[in-house]
């Protein structure tokens, strides 16, 4: 195997602050891959909220400065180093040859040196996936992240492809990424689905996706949603990144033995907890993140495993691509929360 080297571009930030302020373009160079690792050429960029918090300090810690950002996206393998003794195997349906189109597994890279904001990066063949063949590299770049945030969520809620006939479930900022695959594959699963979002402007395409919309921005008027959509009967399985705004109407809407699974606190950390309607009603309240099913490899198998069967029932709502090179200005745009579904970056072909 060759030892050259390969120049790479990457956007990177030295401390946190507003994305047009701190992210810079820079250019490193990437040693030829070692074991278990493969060369990958970026060809489209999933965007991610937590991108947008991390640049600004509100997500896990940098782990070290300069940092690079992003955590989803479809490439083609350039170059491959021999197989490696890594304690994560790479996944048995990803095709790992040079020429082969690949996705990233969110989770698994090192976002901090090798974050997805760039044009080619080196990752772990662990970390690499199939992309589904009737997707374009802009759908394949909008997949992942959603099948193992929201399919490990539903998972964790007790909607599974067997489970969820019958189920009421509700997803709380439906319009996001995450959200518009919760509607998709809980559908697709036979549940019936309650959409929120603050905006009159996205019930026209969340009417289309979800069997009950409405607009929700506080407890109250999230009550009175689920009631109407349930003839007051309250949901049987909850899905929110929301948190404290929503906390306590989603406790007295819950039905006996329902489920809230949390998965992000947008609206703050602290919220009351009524311990007697919890108790009482019998409800589950547990929090999720991607880390659930990395720990587990049983449960990772079968959660990627329902990215490939569905791919056609829950194919991402792209909600437009913006040039790689206007990284920072898609950032600011995504924190204003005007789109619905997934905006994706392009390199420069
Ligand atoms: N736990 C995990 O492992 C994990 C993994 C991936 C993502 N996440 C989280 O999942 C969430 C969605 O991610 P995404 O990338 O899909 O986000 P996104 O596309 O940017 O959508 C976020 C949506 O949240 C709603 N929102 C924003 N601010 C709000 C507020 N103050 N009150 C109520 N709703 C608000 C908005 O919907 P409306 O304007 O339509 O109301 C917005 O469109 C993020 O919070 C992200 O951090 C968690």
């Amino acid at each position: 195997m060759s030892q050259q080297t390969t120049t790479a571009h990457a956007w990177q930030f030295d401390g946190y602050g507003r994305p047009r302020e701190v992210l810079s373009w820079r250019q490193h160079s990437l040693p030829a891959p070692g074991p278990g690792q493969a060369l990958v050429r970026l060809h489209a960029i999933g965007m991610n909220r937590s991108e947008f918090n991390y640049v600004q300090g509100r997500y896990q810690p940098a782990r070290e400065f300069p940092s690079c950002l992003g955590q989803e996206a479809v490439g083609e393998i350039v170059a491959l180093g021999p197989a490696g003794q890594d304690d994560a195997a790479a996944w048995s349906q990803t095709p790992l040859e040079v020429g082969a189109r690949v996705a990233l597994l969110p989770g698994r890279i090192d976002l901090c040196s090798t974050g997805a904001y760039r044009d080619i990066g080196c990752y772990p063949q662990a970390a690499l996936l199939p992309v589904p063949d009737t997707y374009n590299d802009v759908e394949g770049a909008a997949l992942w992240m959603g099948v193992l945030t929201m399919g490990g969520a539903l998972e964790l809620a007790g909607i599974t492809p067997d489970t969820a006939a019958g189920k009421r479930l509700l997803v709380t900022a439906a319009s996001s990424s995450m959200g518009v695959v919760a509607l998709k594959l809980a559908r697709a699963w036979g549940a019936t689905t309650l959409a929120t979002s603050r905006s009159e402007t996205k019930m026209a395409t969340l009417t289309g996706l979800a069997d009950h919309a409405f607009v929700a921005s506080d407890s109250d008027s999230l009550a009175a949603g689920i009631a109407a959509a349930t003839d007051g009967e309250g949901f049987d399985a909850a899905l929110d990144p929301v948190g404290a705004a929503f906390y306590p109407a989603m406790v007295a809407s819950a039905a006996v033995g329902a489920s809230i699974v949390s998965y992000e606190l947008i609206t703050g950390q602290d919220t009351p907890l009524p311990i007697a309607k919890v108790m009482i009603k019998d409800l589950a309240l547990r929090g999720y993140t991607i880390y659930r099913p990395l720990r587990q490899p049983v449960l990772l198998e079968r959660i990627l495993g329902w990215g490939l069967e569905y791919a056609d029932a829950i194919r991402p709502i792209i909600a437009g691509t913006r040039s790689l090179s206007d990284a920072p200005d898609a950032l600011e745009e995504l924190g204003r929360a005007e789109h619905l579904g997934k905006l994706v970056l392009l390199p420069e072909a």
